[in-house]
């Protein structure tokens, strides 16, 4: 993903880039000067223009304004603030829908949708590709060599999921590219079930509603369908604006625990990962959330930084209850996103909108103006933001890494489980929470990556997994890797088929054991548990959600149940082998117990904590030529104290610490300890 387009994004900014959304089309010409004067004085350097302008840029089809888009980049242009342009395919213009209805989006219901929102689009319609396309085309054209052009900020968010006839035509043909023959068809969707076999190709369907409960195999290849389309639309865009400018890099927004686009599949396409945080402040989670959606967007990248591209400086209004962020948490979580790799911290959106469905979600400049504390932490953020010049382009190291599949997500929650109320973002967070409290580095993969960096593995609920992913765990683990492996694991293939031989398939071997029953239990339900001697969990505590009626093999338990229908049979089991270890969660365990499991993993892997630091502050860390970033980030309200171990300067207070000097943070606040490489330090000091 480091490519020549990355590097020229990285000398034009020599620094973090800071900045939002800028919608000059809903504001006067005289409201723009006083937007640039303050954008200077917040430090801006970067904003996403035009990214609903479709109907401001095309009044009528073929009839283009592009006076006022002109100006305003010649108004930031001139002003030394870059422009990430967007292609504005999110919304298009009420007179395409008009003209051509077939371009808006059907529900699953078979409603078509209506213009007065966005994201109306059917993303397979012709006309809505060949409109959408000769925008990118205009936009590519126009300001190829604009002086302000940065970046392409392609779209926004996609998001669609359109089941009319164009879709549905196009589905049977990716099916038809995959399966080749019907018959192949009819065998993985296993359509002998209900008497389902299709006898030609014109009777396969997208899955719309049906009688009772869909075919899950079906829904599968929907799924992939579909995130394979919209990929599609983002790519053909893409090849049209490098035809224009090929050396200016394409982005578009991903978003958080977002099911419909497999952004594994997705992030190789882009030069920039960039990312929309919007992290709820009523969860008191909320910061271990965005650490997981941070780590995420930094590994699919490749390691490489990605961009903050869309955050709330304060509420949003798109919830149920919009609660404020309290003072500090903006600033905060903009120093998580960079601890985790961001180089980029942006917001949704500069000014707040007066009018329409937004008008009460925050900006950078509410409707307060300068004197609202949103602003004031806003313009403190972007001009600390210009002493960690050094950090851009800085990596992060992980021993750790947890599986987030999204092909397995929309296996895990099909229907007609033994538990169908099956969360896989919520269980994932129950696996990441230990590690993110354990201060160590994680990367989020899927089965399929590489996995000889990393010390330990922990793989939640891989209900669906292929032979080569179970190779690759068992290679892992005899090359001394430690795993942890949850119930529900090995379960099914990728097309949804039980893999024969009983449960969990080809993580027999790799457990330890066997499972002669699969038993979900009912959420108030809790089975007495006990922990072994030595094991580091409690002697006594409780097991919910499931349980496997497991027999061992060469594994041993760690823990049994005593009480229920399985007394006496093990909760936790772990198998040595080769180099390494599994250990296997039967059943799902409070906070308390995931701790104490993990910990028993990281240990035997011999991770190591970045530093140690008190419960509730977030350590984290990137490096580069430069030297070490270490990052302190105080999550609760209360001040925290800690002794570094390491010298540095903090890079926002400018203090010089010695190794072992106290730390003090107040409530919410951060501290990046730099640390200069032993080369960097005789070449050029420290930053
Ligand atoms: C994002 C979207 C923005 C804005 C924001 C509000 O999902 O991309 O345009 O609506 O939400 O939080």
């Amino acid at each position: 993903m480091s490519n020549r387009r990355v590097d020229n994004l990285r000398r034009r900014f020599q620094g973090i880039v800071f900045g939002g959304d800028y919608n000059p089309e809903q504001w006067p010409r005289d409201v723009w000067d006083e937007d640039v004067a303050l954008m200077k004085e917040a430090g801006v350097n970067l904003v996403s223009l035009g990214v609903f302008s479709w109907s401001a840029l095309e009044i009528n089809d073929g009839e283009f304004d592009f006076e006022w888009l002109d100006e305003a980049m010649d108004l930031l242009g001139a002003n030394g603030i870059s422009v990430n342009l967007a292609t504005p395919n999110a919304s298009p213009p009420p007179w395409l829908a008009t003209q051509h209805p077939e371009t808006l989006m059907v529900e699953r219901d078979g409603t078509r949708v209506s213009v007065g929102s966005r994201g109306h689009f059917c993303p397979s319609s012709p006309m809505y590709r060949d409109r959408s396309r000769r925008m990118a085309h205009r936009l590519g054209e126009r300001y190829a060599s604009h002086p302000a052009l940065a970046m392409w900020h392609i779209g926004n968010e996609y998001h669609s999921n359109c089941f009319c006839d164009y879709c549905d035509s196009n589905f049977r043909r990716w099916l038809q590219a995959k399966y080749e023959n019907l018959a192949v068809l009819n065998e993985r969707w296993g359509t002998t079930l209900w008497g389902q076999c299709y006898s030609d190709w014109s009777q396969v369907h997208l899955p719309k509603p049906v009688r009772g409960s869909v075919n899950p195999a079906r829904e599968l290849d929907f799924a992939r369908f579909n995130s394979n389309l919209q990929k599609e639309l983002f790519v053909a865009e893409k090849h049209i604006l490098l035809s224009a400018t090929p050396d200016v890099p394409v982005t578009t927004n991903f978003m958080q625990f977002f099911p419909l686009n497999d952004y594994h599949r997705w992030a190789p396409e882009l030069d920039v990962v960039s990312f929309d945080s919007y992290p709820d402040p009523r969860r008191q989670d909320a910061f271990i959330r965005a650490a997981f959606n941070f780590d995420l967007m930094r590994s699919i990248g490749g390691g490489e930084p990605w961009y903050l591209l869309e955050q709330a400086a304060n509420a949003v209004s798109q919830w149920s209850l919009n609660l404020v962020r309290q003072p500090g948490t903006a600033r905060l979580g903009s120093y998580q996103a960079l601890a985790h790799g961001a180089d980029a911290i942006m917001f949704f959106q500069w000014r707040a909108s007066r009018f329409g469905q937004e008008k009460f979600h925050s900006a950078m400049l509410p409707h307060g103006g300068t004197e609202t504390r949103s602003w004031q932490e806003v313009r403190r953020l972007g001009n600390e933001l210009r002493e960690l010049k050094n950090l851009t382009g800085a990596r992060s190291e992980a021993d750790v890494a947890i599986v987030w599949d999204w092909e397995n997500w929309w296996a895990v929650e099909g229907v007609a489980h033994p538990d169908n109320g099956f969360n896989y973002p919520a269980t994932v967070m129950r696996h990441y929470a230990p590690l993110w409290k354990a201060g160590v580095g994680v990367d989020v993969i899927t089965l399929d990556a590489d996995l000889s960096a990393y010390k330990a593995l922990i793989v939640p609920n891989q209900y669906a997994i292929s032979p080569e992913q179970q190779a690759v765990v068992e290679k892992f683990i005899d090359n001394g890797g430690h795993v942890l492996i949850s119930y529900f694991s090995g379960i099914v293939d990728h097309d949804d088929m039980v893999i024969a031989n009983g449960y969990p398939g080809g993580l027999r071997s790799i457990i330890g054991a066997h499972i002669r029953e699969l038993s979900p239990l009912v959420p108030e339900d809790a089975v007495k548990t006990s922990g072994e001697q030595d094991s580091g969990l409690p002697a006594v505590f409780s097991a919910s959600s499931w349980q496997d009626d497991l027999v061992l093999e060469s594994g041993h338990a760690l823990a049994h149940y005593g009480d229920g229908y399985l007394q006496g049979q093990p909760a936790i089991v772990e198998n040595l082998r080769g180099a390494g270890s599994a250990t296997y969660l039967a059943s799902e365990f409070d906070e308390a117990v995931m701790e104490a499991i993990v910990r028993r993993i990281l240990d035997r892997a011999g991770t190591h904590r970045l530093q140690d630091a008190p419960l509730g502050v977030e350590v984290a860390e990137r490096k580069n030529q430069a030297g070490t970033f270490l990052f302190l980030l105080n999550h609760s309200e209360a001040a925290a104290g800690l002794t570094l171990q390491r010298a540095g300067r903090d890079l926002i207070t400018g203090d010089e610490y010695a190794a072992n000097d106290p730390l003090h943070l107040s409530g919410r606040d951060v501290a990046v300890i730099f640390s200069p490489a032993p080369s960097a330090r005789t070449r050029r000091g420290s930053p």
